[in-house]
């Protein structure tokens, strides 16, 4: 939540953060600002809205300097306004400040700066730390922010310029992301890889309450105690043209398009694909360990979870173990059960959700075995966990998250089978056949991407409905979750997910003439039974579309449109259905007008509680 940008360096440092603010804008976008230092003046510019106004402001007044901060909003403390975008400045503008987080005690901090003379101009948080700053600082920066950093509470990542070192960028953070870019005769500083990978690809990821100094000539780290300690630069592979739109109208179609190919660079990590079997030390659980478990806990937040519900059918299924799943903002509260010595996967396409992150330390407090499954390298949940399944699905721009979904039921469906042939549950010749056919889906898939029309033919049609009821049994009803999840949040539209069964237990009432019903139905041993849902829809007034697992004639007489994916093995037809509904989603909102990349009041990466 929130975007921060920083550059020092030869370049004129304004188009490098407008680029960078500009592929963080998945971060936040209710309002944007620069601060930069050109000559001896420290020129603020501020727009509320997307980062285009701001760019608009740039264009008629102009700016440039080697050093400079940006930031990209997602509100927390104070309305979005010009007034409470960032940059924050003190009274005597000693300095300049960006952050993400929140500070808990800002309040209590507030009430001591306003009696010893400050004066506030905005409602923000972000402006306290800025004021306690200027306040602290007595002509030495790491002084004042090592005594700042010991006083706030809460989560932040803070990019300051001080007036009297114009050149250099002070950063610290804690719970909140932060990667610094080495470059040549060059330095930058980001939220997040997709703003800096033009410039270098050689990183380092901050940790908690650290500080990085960030000069032209490189990037100085001390602890929190000030002490200068050495890091080693990770280098990203990450593609540039793959933070780039490319020729798509959206980041989502593009991601979407991308997922045949996430498949293949994901399936190709943890399997051999000369003899079809698992790479199983690729896996963070031995023999012995997976034999002796008696359950699994898996703890993630929105479509992760999802990932996570669908990953606990797979596995109870095929591995024959048992798995709960938490949402992390109840788990990290409810009472656990959990005990010492228990595996614990997160799920965590970013790596710096606050509550999953949160729920990963209560569980490593308790003695759990800590897993992730993560796409970010150097993130906090993939360096603190202790051991990453990591996906393979490259940067992902839009809001709503495809590709890195696929990634995650992916390595949940290989976890599974992993699990169940060192569990004994799965004969290793059984697991070679499930691997090889797995290895067809993405075929399947581009099938589906190819014939992509008929999806936005039937949104074209459908895009003034304005309830969508997603039913499934099984794992179609997991994979129903995310469906109803992609609807709601990038088109606006009111949808839900129910297991089938359970529709006629009260959900039936709200189905009238025009519902639309999409009835996931790839598992050929519940067609009889989803079958009489669809009809006890259908003769209510709705809609019904369905989904099937290769042709399925009783289709026809339940529902009124009918999609068809190849027929393969009902385990793996999830992996496959997704992408129409994944394209149904942003066809309805496309229709609608929305912006399906960046959809209002969300944030990509949710790093505060
Ligand atoms: C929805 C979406 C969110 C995230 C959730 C967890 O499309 O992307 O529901 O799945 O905020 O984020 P991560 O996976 O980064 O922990």
């Amino acid at each position: 939540m929130c975007g921060i940008v920083g550059y020092t360096g030869d370049k004129n440092c304004v188009p490098v953060i407008m680029n960078g603010l500009t592929a963080l804008a998945y971060r936040g976008y209710d309002s944007a600002g620069i601060a930069v230092w050109e000559g001896s003046e420290l020129v603020l510019r501020k727009a509320k809205g997307k980062i285009d106004n701001l760019k608009a402001i740039l264009e008629q007044s102009p700016v440039s300097g080697k050093s400079g901060i940006g930031h990209t909003r997602w509100a927390t403390h104070g309305e979005p306004s010009d007034v409470n975008a960032h940059p924050h400045t003190d009274t005597r503008k000693t300095l300049a400040i960006v952050h993400n987080g929140i500070i808990e005690n800002y309040q209590q901090i507030k009430g001591m700066l306003v009696k010893n003379g400050c004066e506030f101009v905005s409602e923000t948080d972000t402006e306290v730390v800025a004021q306690l700053l200027g306040y602290l600082y007595r002509g030495n920066p790491l002084t004042a922010l090592k005594q700042a950093v010991a006083l706030i509470e809460g989560s932040f990542a803070l990019a300051i310029l001080f007036a009297d070192d114009p050149e250099t960028i002070y950063c610290t953070c804690k719970d909140s992301p932060m990667v610094l870019g080495h470059g040549q005769n060059e330095s930058v500083v980001a939220s997040d890889i997709p703003a800096i990978l033009e410039y270098t690809r050689d990183v380092c990821f901050m940790q908690d309450r650290q500080i990085a100094v960030l000069r032209k000539s490189g990037i100085t780290y001390y602890d929190e105690f000030g002490v200068e300690i050495q890091k080693t630069p990770t280098h990203i592979d990450w593609d540039v043209e793959s933070a780039k739109k490319g020729n798509y109208e959206h980041f989502m179609m593009k991601e979407i398009c991308e997922e045949p190919e996430t498949f293949r660079k994901t399936f190709e990590q943890y399997v051999s694909t000369k003899d079809f079997t698992l790479k199983s030390d690729r896996f963070p659980w031995s023999e012995e360990q997976a034999k002796n478990f008696d359950r699994l806990t898996i703890v993630s937040c929105g479509t992760a979870y999802h990932a996570g519900m669908l990953g606990k059918r797979f596995i109870e299924h095929m591995a024959k173990l048992s798995v709960d799943v938490d949402i992390a903002s109840e788990f990290r509260y409810n009472d656990t059960m959990l005990q010492s010595g228990e595996p614990f996967l997160v799920i965590s396409q970013s790596g710096e959700t606050a509550d999953t992150i949160a729920a990963m330390r209560r569980a490593k407090e308790i003695g759990c075995n800590t897993m992730a499954v993560c796409n970010v390298t150097g993130s906090t949940i993939s360096r603190e966990a202790g051991s990453v399944m990591y996906t393979y699905a490259g940067p992902e721009i839009a809001v709503a998250a495809t590709k890195t979904y696929l990634a995650q039921i992916i390595v949940m469906y290989l976890c599974a089978l992993d699990l169940a042939q060192k569990r004994g549950a799965m004969t290793a010749e059984a697991v070679s056949e499930r691997l090889r056919e797995m290895s067809k889906v993405p075929a399947s898939m581009q099938k589906i991407l190819d014939n992509k029309e008929q999806v936005q033919f039937f949104a074209s049609r459908s895009f003034a409905v304005k309830h969508v009821f997603f039913i499934g049994r099984g794992l179609d009803y997991a994979l129903a979750m995310e469906a109803a999840l992609k609807l709601k949040e990038i088109s606006y539209i009111h949808s839900e997910a129910y297991a089938a069964g359970e529709l006629k237990h009260g959900t039936i009432a709200l189905i009238e003439d025009g519902s639309l019903v999409v009835a996931l139905a790839t598992q050929p041993e519940l067609q009889a039974k989803i079958a009489s849902n669809m009809e006890e829809v259908r003769v209510r007034g709705a809609h019904v579309l369905a989904v099937t697992n290769g042709h399925w004639e009783g289709a026809k007489g339940h529902s009124h449109t009918q999609w068809e994916i190849d027929q393969m093995d009902e385990t793996l037809a999830p992996l496959c259905a997704i992408i129409p509904m994944q394209l149904l989603a942003y066809y309805l909102a496309v229709q609608k007008g929305c912006p399906v990349d960046q959809p209002r009041n969300l944030a990509k990466s949710v790093t505060v509680e």
